[in-house]
């Protein structure tokens, strides 16, 4: 609490992944570093989370068994258990209903609207049940869409959900959750006025996305380049006069990464760890990779990484079109991923074609994408469209130079190389034309064999750059306190340690920050370019100042309580579980 008394806003995160507890794309990513991020800048957070059997196996025994309710959803009245797990001053909660969620995968279910609108609607349900009244519930993509609406639906009979103010970040707008017309009553427990008025429907289907960006008080993207692009037909995937007409509460929040999980110099999964200022373990991983890939061991040959969903909007099709040329270049190529069958198929041809020179591995597998992130230099993403994108951050923080498309996320954290000022951190092309990304990768190899030295720096730019989660943080919060009308309440002291130190003091480490009117959410959160390396500083003292600005040493991790009970225990309770109604939700996107 600060001087004044007031205390720190009280943030919900709802998502429907999160890592560690489960994964499918960049989203669990977020989920898993952001809210601990936004705590440490002062709001108390929490997470909210399906309870997936993958959880439920691997983290059954830290969960605390908290209390049970039923939801009411159409004429659906289910079970939902409630469990709590602390970690990194952040509470998970998860909700528990094992018809909907102890099930293999996350997506991918025919009744996935009815499983997510569950969802949705337990979280309102179960908010007085976990001792964590919100000012905000933040949303993220249709699987937790329904919560704004839910809330409004809600507030028309009680202030209390009235109060409850909403962000709805998207990180892809291709995913919207559409369903059926029909479906709305049956499946959502929404009155028809929802349909009747457009607020849900979109090309007559109804859109999860569309209604809450409508509903929701503010609306966020992954980067701001993403957040104009949204206004755009070839962006927006249909939904661009809704963000237009939105604009007004719309921003761009660049995502970051977790910089203590990607560190080269203490990750565990990589062959040997390095730092800026001694890469001689780089040279080592790219060995390592070169034998685990099966390419020649040439340490002179740069190789060309690509790690990606092997999917259209990721520019796979650039990639085929030009392939023999890339190969026509002194460079090696790694691929690893999965998807589409017919870029599975190809690169496994592509395979065949140049052996020694070129690998895949269909697939994913989190040691080897490390690997590959150390030992290459280049890292190719050729997105069509990127609402943000981590994979190019991950290789920057590895001393790996992108080489990707003016778009979205990629547009805002990677600034091209500059040979006349020696600036820039990556190359770039802006046309989605084969030939334009050709003529960069020309460029970069190019540079990588005739000067090195150019090169070097380059790289040393790269993994100078700063992709924490802190700025970030600090606009969500601004966010925040724009919807609620609330001070942002900073820890205090900007010393990190002072703050640590504070803590393990046992005082409460926070201070007001101002009790002026919020200001409107910010577009900017570009990641900073590093100044290029100066001649007369000592590369290693700079690294060692901007290393040391950003280590903050970790709070002993909370102690699961005692008395922990494996979800399993909790089964018999279960039994009011609403029989499903299986229903043709067969439009859900994933
Ligand atoms: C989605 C986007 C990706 C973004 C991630 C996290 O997966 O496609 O660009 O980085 O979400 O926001």
């Amino acid at each position: 609490m600060s001087e004044k008394g007031e205390t720190a806003m009280k943030i919900l995160y709802a998502t429907s992944e999160a890592v560690p507890f489960c994964k499918t794309g960049g989203l669990a990513d977020v989920s898993g570093s952001l809210p601990a991020a936004i705590a440490a800048e002062g709001a108390q957070m929490a997470v909210v989370l399906p309870l997936y059997r993958r959880i439920r196996d691997q983290f059954g025994s830290q969960l605390e068994y908290l209390c049970y309710d039923y939801v009411n959803l159409a004429w659906r009245r289910s079970y939902c258990g409630l469990f709590r797990l602390v970690r990194d001053k952040v509470t998970y909660y998860f909700l528990d209903n094992e018809q909907y969620f102890n099930r293999g995968n996350l997506y991918g279910y025919m009744d996935d609207g009815e499983r997510f609108g569950f969802f949705s609607r337990a979280v309102v349900r179960m908010l007085p049940h976990m001792a964590f009244w919100p000012d905000v519930i933040h949303c993220n993509d249709w699987q937790s869409a329904l919560i704004p609406i839910y809330l409004k639906d809600d507030g028309v009979r009680e202030e209390r959900y009235r109060a409850v103010r909403t962000v709805m970040t998207i990180h892809n707008i291709e995913y919207q959750g559409r369903f059926g017309p029909e479906v709305t009553g049956d499946l959502f427990g929404l009155d028809s006025g929802w349909v009747n008025d457009g607020t849900i429907m979109m090309d007559g289907d109804v859109n999860l996305l569309k209604g809450a960006i409508l509903c929701a008080d503010a609306v966020t993207a992954v980067s701001p380049s993403y957040a104009e692009e949204l206004k755009y037909a070839y962006f927006a995937h249909g939904m661009e006069s809704v963000m237009r007409r939105c604009a007004y509460k719309l921003s761009g929040v660049l995502n970051g990464i977790d910089m203590k999980r990607y560190d080269p110099a203490a990750d565990p999964l990589i062959a040997k760890n390095y730092t800026a200022a001694d890469l001689s373990g780089k040279a080592a991983d790219k060995a390592e990779l070169q034998r685990l890939m099966g390419l020649r061991e040439e340490p002179d040959t740069p190789i060309l990484a690509v790690v990606s969903r092997l999917v259209a909007h990721k520019g796979l099709d650039l990639i085929r079109e030009v392939f023999h040329d890339i190969m026509e270049l002194p460079v090696q190529l790694v691929v690893l991923g999965q998807g589409d069958e017919k870029f599975e198929e190809f690169f496994s041809w592509a395979q065949g074609q140049y052996p020694g020179r070129m690998a895949v591995r269909l697939g994913y597998d989190e040691a080897l994408a490390m690997n590959i992130y150390a030992g290459a230099d280049l890292f190719l993403m050729p997105s069509r469209s990127e609402p943000c994108g981590l994979s190019q951050m991950i290789a920057m923080r590895y001393g790996t130079v992108p080489i990707v498309r003016e778009t979205g996320g990629l547009k805002d954290t990677v600034h091209p190389y500059e040979a006349w000022r020696d600036a820039g951190n990556g190359f770039t092309f802006a046309a989605y034309n084969s030939g334009d990304m050709l003529f960069v990768i020309r460029q970069a190899v190019g540079l990588y064999w005739d000067y090195p030295d150019h090169f070097h720096r380059l790289r040393l730019r790269c993994m100078e750059g700063d992709f924490s989660w802190r700025r970030s943080a600090g606009e969500y919060l601004r966010i925040y306190s724009g919807i609620t009308g609330k001070p942002r309440v900073k820890p205090a002291g900007e010393d990190p340690e002072s703050r640590i130190g504070e803590e393990a003091l046992g005082k409460p480490a926070v201070q007001e920050e101002s009790a002026q009117p919020a200001e409107p959410a910010l577009q900017e959160g570009t990641a900073q370019l590093a100044e290029p390396a100066h001649p007369e500083k000592p590369l290693a003292a700079a690294l060692v100042e901007r290393v040391t600005e950003q280590v903050r040493t970790e709070k002993p991790a909370l102690k699961a309580p005692e008395d922990t009970k494996p979800a399993e225990k909790k089964t018999a309770k279960r039994k009011g579980s609403a029989d499903k109604k299986e229903t043709s939700a067969d439009k859900a996107d994933k």
